[in-house]
């Protein structure tokens, strides 16, 4: 018995970062500017300023899926503080609506990931096609839940 709870609490204890983070605003700026670094890699070959390579773009579709796994942890009631935030109060206001975008951007880089496959998209347009409904979700997503600054 004395063996459960132990490896009960250790579970517990596993989960914590990512619900007691310290500094949950920090952590999902830090996980938009990951974002933010993987779109701009993602621009340069679409606008033909980086040779593509199978293994570039299987850098940006890992880095943003990362992200898409992870996001939805760091918006802890009470972290709308619009001093340092730009996450919109609209996030907790409808918490359904926001979770269903983020479901959208988790789809998206999920089918991401199949076209990736292991040694990553074939070429600029498989990588391209991949990316379009990414994209399409950072657009979304702001627009609906992210303040202008
Ligand atoms: C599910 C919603 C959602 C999706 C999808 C999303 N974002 Fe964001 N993004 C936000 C919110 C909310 C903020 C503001 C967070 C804050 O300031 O606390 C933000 C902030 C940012 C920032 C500024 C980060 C900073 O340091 O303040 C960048 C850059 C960014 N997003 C890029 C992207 C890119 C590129 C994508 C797509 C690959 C994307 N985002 C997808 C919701 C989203």
């Amino acid at each position: 018995m004395k063996s459960l709870a132990i490896a009960i609490a250790g579970a517990a204890v596993a989960a914590l970062p990512a619900l007691g983070a310290e500094d949950p605003i920090a952590v999902r700026q830090a996980l938009m500017d990951n974002n933010g670094a993987a779109a701009g890699v993602a621009g340069a070959v679409m606008k033909g300023e980086l040779a593509y390579s199978p293994v570039v773009g299987k850098a940006v579709i890992y880095a943003v899926s990362a992200t898409a796994a992870a996001y939805g942890d760091f918006f802890p009631e009470g972290s709308d503080d619009a001093a340092r935030s730009n996450a919109s109060p609209k996030i907790w206001q409808d918490m359904a609506g926001f979770e269903a975008e983020l479901a959208k951007f988790q789809d998206a880089t999920a089918k991401a990931r199949e076209i990736a496959g292991k040694a990553g998209p074939a070429d600029a347009d498989a990588f391209k096609a991949a990316m379009g409904p990414i994209f399409d979700s950072c657009k979304t997503c702001h627009e609906a839940y992210r303040l202008e600054n």
